[in-house]
């Protein structure tokens, strides 16, 4: 059934041109390094080809998945049906003399930040260290140091499957913490953000702080899928699991980070299935021993 589905769409993605490849290990394309393979990973060049991609599936009655960086999110290990949308082809950048930066959702956003600071441009530069990719980063309206991409956002490019090609003003965005007001009928390809005009060794000296100071406290340069739980109402996730004893906890060779505790870690060698029944026993432990429910940041892909 998925094998003749995925030869029909196949052959209809070859006509309309669009780049893709079948069974694809997702593993590949996340920051956690697991996952088991996509039917198809599609990497559109264009907002039109989105709304190819769009079309096709839906008359093939195909679920569609959006990745970016992969960065903050969980793949589970017998991989995922349907299309998987690569935005990384989406990476255009250009930045207007006005500070009007305008990207594709597929930018590495590290990248666009040195990037934006080394023209002289101030304001996302505590976001450094966010391994996303810019649709990422503004779909989970994503944040560090106070910091949270929504608010420099001017307008969001989209496509919609039933209304193409979507422009959303700022206004008609609802951004929240690590959350934001796109629904799954719309893909993001990019936006125009808005930042100010500084010295570009003034913004490159504080970069450089935070991305110190982010080494000192996260585990970087590790297989992670970035913090599990939001921060409860008041608290930190991080500080609440450490609190409990947690650090270095494990479930097979997946583990709680010695670094940060709202990080699960592994060496290269875990699987999702340890990952989830890491993440479901510390939950448990948290209500249990804290009356309190942690809700999951990271996405799971079922
Ligand atoms: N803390 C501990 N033990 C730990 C972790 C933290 O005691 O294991 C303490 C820290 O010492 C600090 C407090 O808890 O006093 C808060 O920790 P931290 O400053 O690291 O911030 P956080 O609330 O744990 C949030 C974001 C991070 C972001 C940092 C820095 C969430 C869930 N996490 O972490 O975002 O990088 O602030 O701004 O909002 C992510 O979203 O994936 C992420 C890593």
């Amino acid at each position: 059934m998925r094998e003749s589905r995925s030869a029909e769409l196949s052959r209809d993605l070859v006509s309309a041109g669009i780049c893709f490849e079948r069974e694809v290990p997702l593993s590949r394309f996340t920051t956690l390094g697991l996952g088991g393979p996509a039917e198809i990973l599609a990497r559109p060049r264009s907002v039109d080809e989105v709304q190819t991609i769009f079309e096709l599936t839906s008359n093939h009655d195909v679920p569609i998945k959006v990745l970016g960086a992969g960065s903050n999110l969980i793949v589970n290990d017998s991989g995922v049906a349907g299309v998987v949308v690569h935005t990384a082809s989406l990476d255009s950048v250009s930045i207007r003399e006005d500070g009007i930066v305008q990207a594709g959702a597929g930018c590495n956003f590290p990248a666009l930040v040195r990037r934006t600071a080394s023209a002289g441009w101030r304001g996302l530069e505590s976001g450094v260290g966010i391994p996303g990719s810019l649709g990422g980063v503004l779909t989970m309206n994503a944040g560090a140091y106070k910091f949270s991409v929504g608010v420099h956002v001017e307008e969001v490019v989209a496509a919609s499957l039933t209304s193409g090609k979507v422009i959303l003003p700022k206004t008609s965005i609802n951004f929240r913490y690590r959350s934001s007001s796109f629904g799954p009928e719309l893909v993001v390809v990019g936006a125009k953000l808005s930042l100010v005009a500084d010295s570009v060794a003034d913004i490159r000296a504080d970069m450089e702080e935070y991305m110190r100071f982010r080494k000192q406290t996260q585990p970087v340069g590790v297989k992670s899928a970035g913090c599990i739980f939001k921060n409860p109402e008041g608290s930190s996730a991080g500080k609440l699991l450490d609190d409990l004893g947690l650090k270095g906890f494990s479930i097979g060779k997946a583990r709680i980070s010695e670094v940060h505790a709202n990080f699960i870690v592994h060496e290269g060698d875990s699987s999702t299935d340890e990952v989830l029944a890491l993440i479901e026993a510390v939950r448990e432990k948290v209500q249990v021993s804290a009356h309190i429910e942690l809700e999951q940041e990271v996405m799971t892909w079922h």
